[in-house]
């Protein structure tokens, strides 16, 4: 009494808490006691429909544990902790509307006689793992129960199957579950109550039945005599090759459309012999039962002997999944004609003869996943007109045999290193890690004449031979290249065309392919376009069109954008550009105000897309960088400072237009190219690879980044152009995260053939890029490297260059170059750039040491 009078005290201070964070409440119509260590059923409200009892400590249910609950339809008392737990007489008298009674899993249950009176309502009832025995179905304990439709008995103790006459009553039961109890015989006359009964399924699996007795079976006749049975469920009870025979022996005209023979011992296994192999004889008993589907699977069957079904005319679906199956003898499958799915996965087939599927003219799926396959006769599938899916993966198939037409065609997991179009035709063509190597592979697939979707993911795309061209006008919808190496196709500048036929095609993947650019027009042609897989790529920059009108969903997640145009994803749906590697300067507050007003859905999560660099907003999400610096002065510099161009050009143009050489020398620079390039044929000079990772390592203020994109990356990077031919390395791009500025600088000195260091106004202010300008320098001196090219932009006065002491030397000893004022001649002077990338200097070794004090070497 004390405690309960504390455990109400407590309830009254804490309830809300509790109720917060447990389920012991009523709400409304359903009351959920779970785990709420009740010794006796609850009060709950009088109109309750659903009451959970289970895991809780209810050891006694009796005619006064429930109030009257008339609209009680489903009372759950399973699984309580504290057992054996005793129902008493009428104990649910007051609940006369109940429908579903679960007393399932409470290990000991003692029941009275009576426990179930009144309870004419109940359709489901569940008794299973309690200790319960053959007496609860030899007496008379379900006699009100008229409408039970369910009885599930499983895990029970019940040694022996003789219901009591009160069944016959029991119109409705349909559904008996006595799986796991220790039923070890029946025959003729046990269930008598249950004749003329159809259930819709009957499990007697694990019992042990007729396993360990020794059996007459003339004397004991049909157990199921005069029953009907949908599913009939025997497995798990060690049924070998003679006990089957004599048991559809036994059931001879029974009907049973379904039968689960499931976890057997039929068959030797591999490398046995002490148990024999289903034969003629072992189903032939079921000739009369119009059996439609049956499952034998689990077993060790190693060889399927001649017409083994030939009595199961009827058969629909042969399930012989996990066996030991790995012969399949002539007419095997003979006598089969209305089979539709034959299922031999994960067996240990190696070979598919020709006449492996005779007798199976209706099958329509066959399933062969999981087996060790390698050789496929011609004709094995040819005769097979039904056909619809071929479920051949996980295999270790080499060449193809002819298929017919069907839909599903699924290849994944074996070894093609090539393909035949003239023996396929199907839909659905999957053909995923495999070891095709030839994106010309894809030409000849796209022949197949019903061919929709293709899977080629995690193949080993790396070249491509055409033999045959894209048919013009097919009907290609779904295309899967993910996970290949198509950058080292695409980069040699082989089939460059191979989706300008794909008018209908809208999805694509392409994701991890090492990418590093998407060549010139690769999209043209895909006028379907809908979805774009470009995952887990390098792509650092996109250009402007790249992508079809139609596009509405891009995942440009995992690659290395710096700060891709906004215009590219305007016209999307859904974007994804997680996981790169944006820039966050200035520039950047378009995209900001954009990412917050725009309707495109952005994949991912928000904190996904951040800044790499600079570096203290490494992993910054981008929507919550804060761009403070930058006022409008500082956002309008790039502007600015094209516009200071632009006029000094117009400028100088006007000034100078009497000089109509200096009007025309751009243009004369490009014929002067031009001639040059053909006379000699344009002796390109090779880059010298070998010793290099880059060409050049671009050194700017990283507020200068946007403009030294525009004017200097994209026309000499040639991850932005195919036209170029450096190998740059530039802070945003190639610079690993984490790790410490400095070292990074220098690396890349080192790694880099030339340094260029772009002079600005912003280069002298940052202290990396002097640190960077010295370090380059201090080369000159050391290893007697000149690698440090030096370009001016924008006007600085010579006192501003001299006050900064490297720059001071390096003027004295060399010359820098100037960016051009006139936008005619930028062509020129790239071009003169390129060549001081290329050119080799040599240092005279009379360098004096005065030079060498100068020098501050970073340590
Ligand atoms: C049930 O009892 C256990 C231990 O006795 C306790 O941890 C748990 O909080 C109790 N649950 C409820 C709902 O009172
Ligand atoms: C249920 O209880 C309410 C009061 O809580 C009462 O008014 C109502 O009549 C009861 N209904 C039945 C069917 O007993
Ligand atoms: C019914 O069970 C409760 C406990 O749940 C017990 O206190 C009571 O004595 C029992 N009544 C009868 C008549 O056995
Ligand atoms: C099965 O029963 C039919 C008639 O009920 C009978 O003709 C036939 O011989 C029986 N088959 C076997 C194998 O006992
Ligand atoms: C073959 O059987 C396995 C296991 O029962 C199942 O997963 C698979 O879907 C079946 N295949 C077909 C084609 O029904
Ligand atoms: C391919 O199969 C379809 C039916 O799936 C059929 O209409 C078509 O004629 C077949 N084509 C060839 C060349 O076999
Ligand atoms: C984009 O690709 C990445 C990497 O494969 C994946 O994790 C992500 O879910 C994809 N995004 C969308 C929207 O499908
Ligand atoms: C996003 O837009 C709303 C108004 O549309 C504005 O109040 C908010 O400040 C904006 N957020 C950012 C980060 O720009
Ligand atoms: C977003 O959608 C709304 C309603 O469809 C439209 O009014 C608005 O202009 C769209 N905004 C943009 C940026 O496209
Ligand atoms: C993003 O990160 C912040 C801070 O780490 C965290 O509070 C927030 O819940 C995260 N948002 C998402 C959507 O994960």
């Amino acid at each position: 009494m004390l405690h309960h009078l504390v455990f109400l005290f407590g309830m009254s201070l804490v309830a809300r808490e509790i109720f917060a964070f447990t389920s012991c409440y009523s709400n409304g119509q359903i009351a959920n006691y779970y785990f709420c260590n009740l010794t006796e059923v609850p009060p709950v409200p009088n109109n309750t429909v659903i009451l959970w009892l289970s895991f809780n400590k209810i050891r006694q249910v009796n005619a006064s544990s429930f109030p009257l609950l008339e609209q009680l339809l489903i009372l759950e008392i399973g699984t309580q902790f504290d057992f054996p737990v005793t129902i008493g007489k009428a104990a649910f008298r007051n609940l006369p509307n109940l429908q579903n009674l679960d007393l399932g899993d409470n290990k000991i249950l003692h029941l009275d006689p009576d426990a179930f009176v009144e309870l004419s309502n109940v359709h489901t009832l569940q008794l299973y793992h309690n200790s319960l025995e053959e007496s609860i179905l030899e007496e008379d304990y379900l006699r009100d129960m008229i409408s039970l439709e369910y009885l599930d008995l499983s895990k029970n103790k019940i040694k022996r199957l003789r219901p009591h006459r009160l069944f016959y009553r029991l119109k409705s039961l349909q559904i008996v579950n006595l799986e796991n109890n220790k039923i070890p015989i029946l025959c003729e006359g046990n269930l008598a109550s249950f004749q003329g009964k159809l259930f819709t399924l009957f499990i007697l699996n694990s019992n042990k039945l007729y396993y360990s007795v020794s059996m007459d079976w003339a004397k004991c006749g049909n157990p199921f005599k005069n029953i009907a049975l949908d599913t009939l469920d025997l497995g798990g009870n060690g049924w070998g090759v003679d006990i089957m025979r004599h048991f559809c022996t036994a059931v001879n005209g029974t009907s049973i459309i379904f039968l689960k023979l499931s976890n057997h011992i039929m068959g030797p296994g591999f490398g046995f012999k002490n148990l024999k192999d289903p034969d003629q004889d072992t189903f032939a008993g079921l000739a009369r039962s119009g059996v439609r589907l049956l499952d034998i699977s689990h077993g060790s069957i190693f060889s399927l002997n001649p017409y083994v079904f030939q009595s199961l005319g009827d058969l629909e679906l042969l399930n012989l999944h996990n066996n030991k199956v790995n012969q399949i003898q002539k007419q095997a499958f003979f006598g089969l004609g209305n089979l539709g799915t034959l299922n031999l996965s994960y067996n240990i087939l190696g070979e598919l003869y020709d006449y492996i599927f005779e007798g199976l003219q209706n099958v329509m799926h066959i399933d062969l996943k999981q087996n060790h396959i390698g050789v496929i006769a011609e004709n094995s599938f040819r005769d097979l007109r039904k056909l619809k899916l071929v479920d051949l993966r996980d295999n270790a198939i080499k060449t193809l045999p002819s298929f017919p037409a069907m839909i599903t065609l699924h290849l994944s997991d074996n070894k093609l290193a090539s393909v035949d179009n003239k023996k396929i035709n199907a839909t659905f063509l999957i053909l995923e890690r495999n070891r095709l190597e030839n994106l010309g592979v894809l030409h000849i697939l796209l022949q197949v004449p019903d061919v929709k979707y293709i899977l080629l993911r995690q193949n080993r795309l790396s070249y491509c031979v055409k033999t045959v061209n894209v048919i013009e006008n097919n009907q290609l919808v779904y295309l899967d290249l993910g996970e290949n190496m198509l950058k080292l196709v695409w980069d040699r500048g082989l089939c460059l065309d191979v989706f300008w036929a794909l008018s209908k095609l809208e999805v694509l993947h392409l994701n991890n392919n090492y990418l590093t650019t998407l060549p010139q027009g690769i999209f043209s042609g895909l006028t379907s376009l809908n979805r774009l897989n470009l995952a887990s790529n390098l792509l650092s920059y996109l250009s402007p069109g790249v992508f079809p009108e139609s596009l509405k969903t891009l995942n440009m997640s995992e690659n290395q954008l710096l700060s891709p145009a906004l215009e590219l994803f305007m016209t999307l749906s859904i974007l994804d550009i997680t996981n790169n590697r944006f820039f966050c300067d200035c520039t950047l507050n378009t995209w900001t105000a954009w990412l917050n007003q725009t309707n495109v859905t952005l994949a991912g999560s928000e904190n996904d897309t951040y800044c790499v660099l600079p570096p203290f907003f490494t992993r910054v999400p981008l929507s919550s960088v804060a761009l403070d610096g930058c006022n409008e002065d500082e956002l309008q510099k790039p502007l600015q400072f094209s516009l200071f161009i632009f006029t000094s050009v117009t400028l100088i143009m006007s000034l100078t237009a009497v000089i109509i050489f200096s009007h025309f020398r751009g243009t004369c620079f490009v014929w002067y190219k031009t001639i040059k390039g053909a006379l000699l044929k344009e002796r390109k000079q090779a880059i010298d690879t070998s010793t290099y990772k880059y060409d050049a390592y671009l050194c700017y203020s990283s507020k200068d980044f946007e403009w030294v994109q525009n004017s200097l990356i994209k026309h000499l990077d040639s991850q932005y152009s195919e036209k170029n031919r450096f190998t740059l390395c530039f802070e945003e791009r190639d610079f690993l995260p984490g790790e410490e500025q400095i070292t990074n600088i220098r690396d890349a000195i080192w790694n880099s053939r030339k340094t260029i260091c772009i002079v600005t106004r912003q280069f002298l202010k940052d202290g990396w890029c002097v640190e960077a300008f010295n370090f380059a320098q201090s080369r000159y001196f050391c290893d007697l490297k000149d690698v440090l090219i030096m370009v001016l932009v924008g006007s600085l006065s010579q006192y501003q260059l001299m006050k900064y002491k490297p720059i001071r030397v390096f003027v004295q000893r060399s010359q820098y170059m100037q960016w051009p004022e006139d936008h005619q001649d930028v062509d020129w002077f790239l071009n003169n750039l390129s060549h001081q990338i290329l050119k080799e200097k040599k240092v005279q070794k009379k360098s004096t040491v005065i030079e060498m004090q100068t020098v501050r070497t970073i340590s």
